[in-house]
């Protein structure tokens, strides 16, 4: 299967904001911005306290405010977050799955892994479960290449997967 398509920006916009105002967040941001010698220096970390704060995600309101606030161009606050997959520029459910599919992994069985993932959960590959408790992707290398195939669930690896213990090790957790 393919990936899912990535959601219309312009209908992103029209989302709600989740958690705290700009304003509110700012009692955490500023200690972190005052270590770096220049606020862009920043902004890996205030990206990270603000798609955690709300909802999991980047509203591109909350990507105007990080722009406005560490004085970049919005442009450069959307390709750091295009570029690392951490960063969330759509909605995702309460936690975020990252399969594998680099080539240890692969050699090991991850498309199977992926294949019974999108088959139990009747999704492709970034999407979300009906539920919103899942949004399951693929990604590149884990640094867990020794119990491959593997893949993370938030913060937490699993290895050597197989289908069946892949879907069991969700399930588990719902
Ligand atoms: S190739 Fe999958 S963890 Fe390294």
């Amino acid at each position: 299967m393919s990936h899912a398509t990535r959601p219309d920006p312009a209908e992103l916009a029209k989302l709600p904001v989740e958690g705290p105002s700009f304003d509110e967040l700012r009692a955490k941001l500023d200690p972190v911005v005052a270590r770096y010698p220049a606020r862009a220096g920043a902004m890996l970390p205030v990206l990270w306290v603000v798609q955690r704060a709300r909802g999991g995600w980047l509203h591109p309101q909350s990507i105007r405010e990080v722009a406005d606030y560490l004085h970049v161009p919005q442009a450069h606050v959307e390709g750091v977050i295009t570029f690392y997959t951490m960063f969330k520029d759509h909605p995702v459910g309460r936690e975020v799955v990252m399969v594998c599919k680099t080539l240890s992994c692969r050699l090991r069985g991850a498309q199977d892994v992926i294949d019974a993932l999108e088959d139990r959960y009747g999704i492709e590959m970034g999407g979300t479960t009906a539920d919103r408790r899942f949004t399951i992707e693929t990604g590149e290398c884990l640094g867990l290449c020794d119990m491959a195939p593997c893949m993370l669930v938030g913060k937490d690896r699993f290895g050597d997967l197989t289908p069946e213990s892949a879907v069991k090790h969700l399930e588990e957790r719902r």
